[in-house]
């Protein structure tokens, strides 16, 4: 059966390429997992409060290990792309990435943690900022999407901060460890203007 449109972006678009580094801004950088993040990754899920809003946890070295290992195939496969945050000794602080990637719709939705000893600074909504210009700009989206609970104040923060709207509050839509939680969802799209770069900061306390 013909479809009416074309598809927003061409199959391949991203299996074409490979998953670049992309620079956040000085100090700060985004890079493809390697084998030797795993304990920082397992560290991650170790966090009461990553556990509470990926409803995730890992089980031992070698669920970290498969986690950071399945990026590679996501990425040819075009569904999804993770990058660590690492700042300048290349260790991972943090995740930002893509999920539920639509080439046909050119849209996806956007994802991110930081370990809690990097929070604070910036670095979540920065990272943000390099993800939607490289989505945008190199990766050719036109949409992302990105939902959190309501109970959820500090990626609220990220998000808005990072120029992504609410468009509403999809009701009970997604269970956490503590019963439904109404989701704010938030979206950017690629005409929304120029994405601004953030200030660095000092870590709160
Ligand atoms: C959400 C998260 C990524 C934010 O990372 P971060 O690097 O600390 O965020 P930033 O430093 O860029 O701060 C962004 C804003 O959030 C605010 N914020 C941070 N923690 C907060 C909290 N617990 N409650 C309310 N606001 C908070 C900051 O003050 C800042 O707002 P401001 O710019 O108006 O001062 C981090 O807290 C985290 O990893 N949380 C657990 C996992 C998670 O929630 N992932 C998102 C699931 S949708």
């Amino acid at each position: 059966m013909p479809l009416l449109v074309t598809p927003a972006l061409p199959a391949g678009s991203l299996a074409a390429q490979e998953q670049p580094h992309l620079e956040v801004r000085p100090g700060l950088a985004l890079r493809p997992w390697r084998d030797d993040d795993a304990p920082a990754v397992r560290a991650a899920f170790d966090c009461p409060t990553i556990q509470r809003w990926h409803v995730l946890r890992l089980a031992d070295d070698a669920e970290a290990r498969a986690w950071t290992a399945q990026w590679t195939g996501r990425w040819r496969v075009e569904t999804a792309v993770s990058w660590a945050i690492v700042e300048d000794d290349d260790r991972p602080v943090g995740q930002t990435g893509l999920r539920d990637v639509l080439l046909t719709e050119g849209s996806a939705q956007v994802s991110y943690w930081l370990l809690p000893d990097a929070r604070g600074r910036g670095i979540a909504t920065a990272a943000l900022g390099a993800l939607t210009r490289w989505s945008f700009t190199r990766a050719g989206l036109h949409r992302l999407e990105l939902n959190h609970s309501t109970a959820n104040a500090a990626s609220c923060r990220v998000a808005t901060r990072g120029g992504f709207a609410v468009e509403g509050v999809a009701r009970q839509s997604m269970r956490h460890a503590d019963g439904w939680h109404d989701m704010h969802q938030h979206a950017r799209v690629r005409t929304d203007g120029p994405i601004r770069d953030q200030p660095v900061r000092s870590a709160r306390e």
